[in-house]
């Protein structure tokens, strides 16, 4: 197979790849490039940080297979993929461990002041007096959207002591059921966003939830709470987010994703001390991105010994 490499994938996996198929590098493309790259391919593999535009789909002839390592679908021309009946594979459940983990270095950093304290202390401040910080036991944690991500982060939160809240889109007594196993109170939305010292969103990035979280809501959020969003930018209004954080009702915020991402992109919340971000390094830890890459091997391995259907025109008659 001719397989459009966009985005990194770990090195075992690419080096197994290669042995058996042709790789068509555009990691780090512009747009464009990776447009012109995809001329030819069977199939491509992407995280999050490129856009697969019809576009980039059209330039191949031969596209049958589009492997999303990740999760989310918002940079993927759906309408697309479901015309052209592409296969769309999803390799979502690796990063959940990994994103929940971030929540949690996020929460715990906010609530401890630690790149405040770390900062302070390498320009010799002794700021012990300035840092009193929280615990996170006996806190609400709210969790918008409790799927595969947001319910690893509250089943983290319970075993961390907290009271957890959860809220999904289409409540129903089993999903309840399987919520309170794993430590988690089904809410709705209002009540999860309202009693929530820490609220934590894990929500998809779709027409109805972009600035779901938007100057309304923050508002409605408890006077001190901290906010973190593992999700997707566009969910949370950043402007909105900025004054709510700058008057003081929110206490802090950790984002790994923003409204523009990408090299050179600079949010406007780096000016504000009380906010820690980092570059959408929810799911890059070695041993997720080690799975997923196990993961792609075997879905093109089993893909690939598929006859292709010009394979199968061409085989001779009896
Ligand atoms: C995802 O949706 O899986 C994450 O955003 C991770 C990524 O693709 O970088």
């Amino acid at each position: 197979m001719r397989l459009l490499i966009a985005s990194s994938v770990d090195g075992e996996a690419l080096e197994k790849l290669q042995r058996d198929h042709e790789i068509v590098d555009a990691r780090g493309c512009a747009p464009e490039r990776l447009a012109e790259m995809g001329t030819g391919c069977d199939a491509i593999i992407f995280r999050s940080g490129v856009q697969i535009t019809a576009d980039v789909m059209r330039r191949s002839n031969r596209l049958r297979l589009l492997i999303r390592a990740g999760s989310g679908c918002d940079n993927v021309d759906l309408d697309y993929v479901h015309r052209q009946a592409i296969e769309f594979v999803r390799i979502p459940e690796p990063g959940a461990r990994a994103v929940a983990e971030l929540a949690f270095a996020l929460m715990l950093s906010l609530a401890r002041q630690i790149p405040q304290a770390d900062a302070l202390l390498r320009k010799g401040r002794w700021a012990k007096s300035e840092l009193e910080g929280f615990l996170l036991r006996d806190k609400v944690l709210g969790i918008i959207g409790c799927g595969n991500i947001g319910a690893c982060v509250g089943e983290m939160g319970a075993a961390w002591g907290m009271e957890v809240q959860g809220c999904v889109d289409e409540p129903s007594p089993a999903v309840a059921n399987r919520l309170a196993q794993r430590g988690i109170r089904l809410a709705n939305f209002d009540k999860v966003l309202e009693e929530a010292d820490f609220l934590s969103i894990h929500v998809p990035l779709l027409e109805s939830t972009r600035n779901l979280l938007d100057s309304a809501a923050l508002r409605r959020m408890k006077r001190g709470a901290f906010l973190v969003n593992l999700a997707r930018g566009g969910v949370v209004d950043e402007r909105a987010l900025l004054e709510v954080l700058q008057s003081g009702h929110l206490r802090g915020a950790g984002l790994d994703v923003h409204e523009r991402e990408g090299e050179g992109a600079i949010s406007g919340l780096a000016s504000l001390p009380q906010v820690l971000l980092t570059p959408h390094i929810g799911a890059s830890t070695r041993d997720t991105q080690k799975e997923i890459g196990r993961r792609i091997v075997q879905i093109i391995r089993a893909r690939s010994e598929e006859p292709r259907l010009d394979d199968a025109v061409a085989a001779p008659a009896k």
